[in-house]
């Protein structure tokens, strides 16, 4: 009776980790699909405590330490989650990443010090279980060496480190720990296994830390969104090992969201993985900031403000230098001031403008933007030939007109938005520098575009000011 309960409540929670994701695809109904998600991880979790059995029949007994370190680890995550700042979130899920990689490590290697415990018997330790074992093994210590670098490199603690042919090193390590793991595999009664297996152990650690410490800071979005796919993968292979659909589910779903979520970054940037992981990106360009430019114009503040009053409709590119500058109150006072004045006014966002997933609707969010106005890349660009002002906050690359027209660009072939294609472009930064990319941008010289120089929170409030004084 218990175990087919027990088997209706995993079905019914592998349903809810399915509509939770769906639902998070969207921002209003993301925070329902978490909770959604949350609540079915919770009746697997509460299901398994009082209804597992194990192959001999038996419910579960230790209550009192299961209990203390749910205690414990709701606290301390609690705790975390409500004081952890917006901008630390990135640090936030890594460290989440690493101890999802940790647990899944820590169960496969209780599992296999049993199965030594026991001499390793025939009828349990098969090929299939080690198989099982070894990956929980080495991706989970991946996962969570990586993301404790990637948080300390996110925080400010750990530099970028790389010595010459690191990546042959980190591929030798790899394919190290993979042949020994079947070595053992192959012999695990053989009185080295459990030498080798150590081996294993620390070859993985140390191909985490290898693995993330040469990646540049600006990539570790990406970086971020593969550890946290590999820590499902990890969490999977303990579902595996005690054949437990929630888990298996759960960790297989965080595997596919999250190499997805990787695949589209790239793609979004134009680069391959590989090129994420194993290249720096900008100053590798041939043209990159050599190029004659010709002359750019400046706009003033009361000319910007009267150009946006009168216009008919304002589109808002926000980028990474709005998050900088914390100016997405400022962006949305102005907003509301515009709609006042009859101006309809949208924003236009990009995959990858900012530095996380997300980057820029969280922001947005945060200022109370309402989500209707947010428009993704292609309707967007299908608006721009209709707007009469674009304003371009803190953005760089995700606005360069090279990755359309210049093939030698290293950002050739990025998707762009096409703020070009509209009457006139506002672009508001503090300087001539360029962006993430290091490469010049060509929209500051086209006859459209008007430079703003300043602040974005600072430049903001005042064209807020100028326009209520029109
Ligand atoms: P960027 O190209 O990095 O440009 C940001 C601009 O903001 C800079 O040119 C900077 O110019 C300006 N800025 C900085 N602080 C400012 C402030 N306080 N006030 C006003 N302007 C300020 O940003 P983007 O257009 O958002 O593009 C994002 C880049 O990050 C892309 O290259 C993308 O590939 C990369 N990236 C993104 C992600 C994700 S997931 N979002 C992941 C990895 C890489 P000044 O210094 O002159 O002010």
């Amino acid at each position: 009776m218990g175990v087919s309960v027990l088997s209706v409540i995993y079905i019914l929670s592998a349903i809810t980790f399915i509509l939770g994701l769906k639902l998070m695809s969207n921002p209003v109904t993301a925070r329902k699909g978490n909770q959604l998600a949350g609540a079915g991880m919770f009746a697997a979790v509460i299901g398994t405590i009082f209804l597992f059995r194990d192959s001999n029949g038996e419910l579960l007994r230790n209550h009192i330490w299961i209990f203390s370190g749910i205690a414990i680890g709701s606290i301390v995550g609690v705790l975390a989650a409500k004081k952890v700042k917006m901008t630390a979130m990135p640090e936030m899920v890594s460290l989440f990443n690493g101890l999802g990689g940790a647990s899944a490590s820590l169960i496969a290697l209780i599992e296999f010090l049993h199965l030594k415990n026991s001499g390793f018997p025939a009828d349990q330790s098969g090929p299939g279980i080690l198989a099982i074992i070894f990956s929980g093994i080495i991706l989970g210590n991946i996962t969570f060496s990586g993301s404790v670098i990637a948080w300390g490199k996110l925080s400010g603690k750990v530099k970028d480190f790389i010595f010459k042919g690191q990546h042959i090193v980190n591929l030798i390590l790899l394919a190290a720990g993979i042949l020994l793991a079947a070595l053992i595999i192959s012999n695990v009664r053989s009185g080295t296994a459990s030498v080798l297996f150590w081996l294993v152990f620390f070859i993985s650690l140390l191909y985490g830390v290898l693995f993330v410490m040469p990646i540049g800071g600006a990539d570790m979005p990406v970086v971020i969104s593969l550890l946290n796919s590999l820590s499902g993968l990890s969490a999977a292979t303990g579902g595996f090992l005690y054949n437990n659909k929630a888990v298996y589910t759960a960790g297989i779903l965080v595997g596919a969201a999250g190499t997805i979520l990787t695949v589209l970054m790239c793609k979004a940037m134009n680069r391959s993985l590989m090129n994420v992981l194993i290249g720096a990106f900008g100053g590798g360009g041939s043209q990159a900031g050599t190029k004659e430019q010709g002359t750019y114009k400046e706009i003033s503040l009361n000319d910007a403000a009267v150009l946006l009053s009168y216009a008919n409709k304002v589109m808002v590119v926000p980028g990474y230098g709005l998050a900088v500058a914390q100016a997405q109150h400022a962006c949305h006072d102005l907003e509301k001031l515009l709609e006042s004045k009859g101006v309809e006014v949208k924003y236009a966002i990009h995959p990858v403008a900012g530095r996380m997933p997300g980057h820029m609707n969280v922001l947005l969010a945060e200022a109370d933007v309402s989500y209707d106005k947010l428009l993704e890349m292609e309707p967007a660009n299908e608006e721009f030939p209709s707007t009469d002002v674009v304003l371009v906050l803190g953005a760089n690359d995700v606005v360069n007109p090279a990755a359309k027209n210049d093939p030698s660009s290293p950002i050739y072939g990025m998707p762009i938005l096409d703020v070009g294609a509209a009457k006139h472009c506002i672009v508001v930064k503090r300087s001539m520098k360029p962006g993430y990319a290091g490469i010049e941008n060509d929209l500051f010289f086209q006859p459209k575009t008007s430079m703003l120089f300043g602040d974005a929170k600072k430049v903001l409030q005042e064209l807020s000011n100028e326009i209520k004084n029109i």
